[in-house]
């Protein structure tokens, strides 16, 4: 009699097992079947700068890469902040924090004018003595440099770079805003917005700056075939940004490892979220390139950034536009670029104006297909903006996929153990010090 209990729940189990054993199977075979071209999704190695895409204006050196590591995080370079109590206090990676998946710890970042770090950035807050238009914050949510060496045209509005998006276009150059006069130099997208964020942002470079943060012969080496007139300049400065921008790759996402043959990097949940992703969801309408982003402007109808609480910003701020923000055309307005979609889980809130809080709440707008934004007229809608009929299983597996499936877990190897200065980093206001345990 207990043998064959013993026998029978051993049968069962057998059952059960194999059972599973064969449902993962049937995801697997239909996640390859969906993605039959691999190396179409698979992200160069960071390390292997030669194959990562880049311009020879502008060629990847390790010297290069190394030096664009230490400006973007050193505060030394914060020497032109609005009051002499905020100099040397924050960095490119004050908005674009690593922890944070190089995005802001909050909905909006805010480098001069700003204290306060929290654990990734979420605890920043505006200092008292700046008046609410002299801080540096953007109207929109900042956008991650990560797989940024596949974007053609940076911004949410791909205002940057005179090629891509932007050929034909130079006419523009300059005229609706005027940040993008630099695009007239012919450079790369990075490169140029790159000079001009390090305006935007308050850093200054001279051949005696450089000297005196101790930085003379890291630019010397890295920028050899830049002439001196140009070498410590804001110029010379964004080349080397740039390069150190285009090597900050996901490689090590468990849907990367997937890419590269290890079949089990992902969980079954994972793979099923990926299945929806790249099949019955639709994401890869737009969301097709390696970064899972693309040059596809589209109307998804959320909110703007000044709605959620953002500063300096308003209903009549130009980047609401979107695409518009450049162009001025019509045609354009409320058309935002579509955004790469790796370390998405590191923080949120999510969309341009930082409208829903949760990567599921993403899920469940697209599910929903209902605009949040009145003022986006239904003529210039995606119709991409529609219910899609997702189960909540569906929804919680797609969710599983963005979040986790698509999360590089070691992205620190992306920041330096000091800068030269010595300075605390990413920020080194007086609150920040005390919350990343400076002393
Ligand atoms: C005050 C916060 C802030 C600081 C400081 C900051 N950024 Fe940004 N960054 C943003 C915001 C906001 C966006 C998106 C702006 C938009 O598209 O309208 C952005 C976008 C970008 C992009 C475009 C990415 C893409 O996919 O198009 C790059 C590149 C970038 N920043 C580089 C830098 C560099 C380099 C520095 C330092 C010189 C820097 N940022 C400092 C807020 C900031
Ligand atoms: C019609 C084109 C299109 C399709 C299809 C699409 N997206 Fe997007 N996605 C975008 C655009 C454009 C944005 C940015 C919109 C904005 O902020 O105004 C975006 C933003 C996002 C964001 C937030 C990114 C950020 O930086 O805050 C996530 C996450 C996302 N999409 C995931 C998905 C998933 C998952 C699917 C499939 C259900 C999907 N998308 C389908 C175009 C699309």
């Amino acid at each position: 009699m207990k043998r064959s209990v013993v026998l029978f729940a051993a049968v069962v189990l057998l059952f059960l097992i194999s059972c599973k054993h064969d449902e993962l199977s049937q995801t697997d075979k239909i996640l390859h079947n969906l993605i039959p071209d691999k190396t179409r999704y698979i992200l160069p190695d960071e390390k292997n700068l030669a194959e990562i895409p880049q311009f020879p204006v502008n060629p990847l050196t390790p010297e290069k890469v190394e030096l664009g590591k230490k400006i973007f995080f050193d505060p030394i370079f914060a020497n032109e902040a609005k009051r002499y109590d905020m100099k040397y206090t924050y960095t490119c990676s004050t908005c674009h924090v690593v922890e944070s998946g190089f995005r802001a710890g909050r909905m909006q970042g805010i480098a001069d004018g700003g204290y306060g770090f929290g654990n990734k950035g979420e605890a920043r807050i505006k200092y008292p003595y700046y008046a609410n238009d002299s801080i540096d914050a953007q109207g929109a949510r900042p956008l991650a440099q990560l797989n940024v060496a596949y974007v053609e045209n940076t911004f949410w509005s791909g205002a940057f770079g005179s090629e891509g998006k932007n050929s034909g276009l130079d006419h523009i150059f300059g005229v609706h805003i005027p940040l993008t006069e630099v695009n007239k130099l012919g450079l790369p997208a990075l490169e140029s917005q790159n000079i001009e964020g390090l305006g935007v942002h308050r850093q200054q470079f001279t051949k005696k700056i450089v000297e005196d943060a101790g930085y003379k012969e890291l630019f010397d080496k890295a920028l050899p075939d830049l002439p001196e007139e140009e070498r410590y300049t804001r110029k010379g400065a964004s080349f080397a940004i740039s390069a150190f921008l285009r090597q900050l790759l996901t490689t090590q996402a468990p849907f990367q490892l997937w890419l590269k043959g290890d079949e089990d990097a992902m969980t079954d949940q994972q793979k099923k979220g990926a299945a929806l992703f790249f099949g019955k969801a639709g994401c890869t309408g737009c969301h097709y390139e390696k970064n899972l982003g693309s040059m596809k402007f589209e109307a998804l109808g959320v909110d703007d950034l000044y709605e959620h609480g953002g500063l300096n910003t308003g209903p009549n701020d130009a980047r609401n536009l979107g695409r518009a923000f450049f162009t001025n055309r019509p045609e354009d307005k409320f058309k935002f670029r579509t955004p790469q979609l790796y370390n998405m889980g590191d923080s949120g809130p999510y969309f341009h104006g930082g409208s829903i809080e949760t990567i599921e709440g993403v899920i469940k707008y697209f599910n929903t297909g209902k605009k949040q934004n009145q003022r986006v007229p239904d003529s210039q809608l995606s119709s991409f903006i529609r219910p899609l009929g997702l189960t909540d299983e569906e929804v919680a597996d797609l969710t599983e996929f963005v979040k986790n499936g698509l999360r590089d877990p070691n992205l620190k190897r992306y920041k330096p153990d000091s800068v030269p200065s010595g300075l605390c980093f990413p920020n080194n206001d007086p609150s920040s010090k005390v919350d990343m345990g400076c002393n």
